[in-house]
């Protein structure tokens, strides 16, 4: 069975991403990045994008990652944030271990897309 069936389909993968979109919005450390952005959108793509992954039926109709995040100078610290917090919405909705690791290792992987690839966006351009 598909990842995607086992956690419930649609709605739940849904309600997680949204759980994880409104505690990355409020994040004492990236919330910042999200001022001003439609939230539900971000929500509804988020959970179009896990679906995939995770063997659901419907496509991802989002913008290419790379495309989307590039303007936004996301360091490898912001982007272990989003780990962080990733792994603690699923913890809270009781994904099983096995789901969650695999997630995780999906997410993880697009570190390379996602970021600028510096370590601390705090380090940029003091001089
Ligand atoms: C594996 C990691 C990530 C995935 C899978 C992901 C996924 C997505 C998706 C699907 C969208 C919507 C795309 C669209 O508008 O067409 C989005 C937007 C966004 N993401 Fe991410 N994201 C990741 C990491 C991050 C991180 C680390 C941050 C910030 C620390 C971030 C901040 C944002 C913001 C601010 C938007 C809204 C951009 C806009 O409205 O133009 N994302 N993300």
């Amino acid at each position: 069975m598909a990842d995607f069936d086992a956690l419930g389909g649609a709605d739940r993968v849904a309600q997680i991403m949204g759980d994880l979109v409104d505690r990355m919005s409020r994040d004492f450390i990236i919330g910042y990045l999200f001022e001003g952005r439609d939230l539900d959108r971000v929500k509804r793509l988020e959970a179009e994008l896990a679906g995939a992954h995770l063997g659901g039926p419907a496509r991802y109709s989002g913008r290419p990652v790379g495309t989307v995040h590039r303007p936004l100078r996301i360091s490898r610290g912001h982007f272990r944030r989003r780990v962080a917090l990733l792994e603690v919405v699923l913890r809270d909705h009781g994904v099983a271990e096995a789901i969650r690791d695999r997630w995780i290792r999906h997410d993880r992987a697009l570190e390379p897309v996602i970021t600028d690839g510096t370590d601390c966006v705090l380090a940029e351009g003091v001089s």
